[in-house]
């Protein structure tokens, strides 16, 4: 009988940042965070493990992975061989069906819809729980795509603290609340520094232990407006960890720069926008592209202001997703 499965997992933008790790083997975070899963970003990953084949084939968009993503996928197929103590390699074949080449290829939503559809081929029945902290290894803020819509992922830094009590769990489910994310791509270019490598840096930053000690207000104060579901009483604070995340990039050694000179003119017009009285408030990625955050009214007309930009590439309007799900349509 085939194990071949399918999953989908959408990508995910945080409100409260991931930006450093207290474990890097294990990629346990530094600090809790919080995000959103978006609708219109999602990856589907097909997995079949087999003995016949020698090595594991990994075909990403069509193409045969890079040797780094394919070192990356491979430890985590590793991973997960060993919980289900099988040795099969794996034919995995994985799409984003982002609008395009928008430059925000995530890694959240690619491997939750990995580690989903490599768990299930093995045979392994995990719980989301389990399944948020076998993600997690794969890309930290994957373990946030695997619950739906609102959701939090627990950091677990006390020097006791297992693997297993670092996961994500469900704050809102995506029809709890109409928020909207317009997402202006203002560049489509690969990142030169990724994730992980900025994850790595952050310790060089002089202002980290500031931040971590000042976080667990904001973030409870974050987290109290979420679920009052009250976009106004998050603004500032969301807008502040934006910040936040390019500073402590910037001031890595050597520092790391993800703006555009578009980006801030972005930033610019949504703070002007608000003056006016319109509710946006804007957050960022490791990349230079803007997530405008709106109510559901709003989304339309922020979505227009946003195409008036020559710099603005393209507009990408997402509301809150599903979590990580498996589906019969398999990609092969
Ligand atoms: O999961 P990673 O290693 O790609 O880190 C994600 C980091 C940010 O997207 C910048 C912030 C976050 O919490 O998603």
């Amino acid at each position: 009988m085939s194990n071949k499965t399918t999953a989908i997992a959408h990508s995910n933008i945080a409100f409260i940042k991931y930006w450093g790790n207290f474990d890097a083997r294990l990629r346990m975070p530094l600090n809790d965070s919080l995000s959103m899963n978006l609708d219109a970003l999602k990856t589907e990953t097909t997995v079949e493990f087999d003995e016949a084949i020698k090595e594991d084939v990994i075909i990403v968009g069509g193409q045969p992975a890079d040797d780094k993503t394919r070192a990356r996928v491979i430890a985590q197929l590793d991973l997960i061989r060993k919980q289900a103590n099988i040795s099969a390699k794996a034919r995995v074949r994985s799409h984003n069906n982002f609008p395009g080449a928008t430059g925000l290829a995530s890694s959240a939503s690619a491997f939750a819809a990995l580690t989903l559809a490599a768990a299930r081929a093995a045979g392994l029945e995990l719980n989301e729980r389990a399944l948020t902290v076998l993600a997690r290894h794969g890309s930290g803020s994957a373990a946030r795509s695997i619950p739906a819509g609102f959701v939090e992922w627990l950091a677990a830094t006390n020097v006791t603290s297992t693997s297993e009590q670092s996961y994500a769990r469900q704050l809102l489910p995506p029809e709890a609340w109409d928020l909207k994310d317009v997402i202006a791509i203002v560049s489509r270019d690969p990142k030169q520094v990724g994730s992980s490598e900025g994850h790595a840096a952050v310790n060089t930053s002089p202002f980290l232990g500031e931040r971590i000690s000042r976080l667990p207000i904001r973030y409870h104060r974050m987290r109290r407006e979420l679920l009052n579901k009250n976009l106004n009483g998050m603004g500032a604070d969301i807008e502040a960890e934006a910040i936040e995340l390019h500073m402590l990039a910037m001031t890595s050694r050597p520092p790391i720069f993800y703006w555009a000179p578009a980006t801030v003119r972005v930033l610019d017009a949504v703070r002007q926008w608000r003056q006016e009285g319109l509710e946006a408030y804007y957050t960022l990625d490791a990349g230079p592209n803007v997530h405008v955050l709106v109510e559901a009214k709003q989304a339309e007309q922020v979505a227009d202001r946003l195409k008036t930009f020559a710099d603005v590439q393209q507009v990408i309007v997402s509301g809150a997703g599903p979590g990580a799900y498996t589906t019969d349509k398999h990609l092969f």
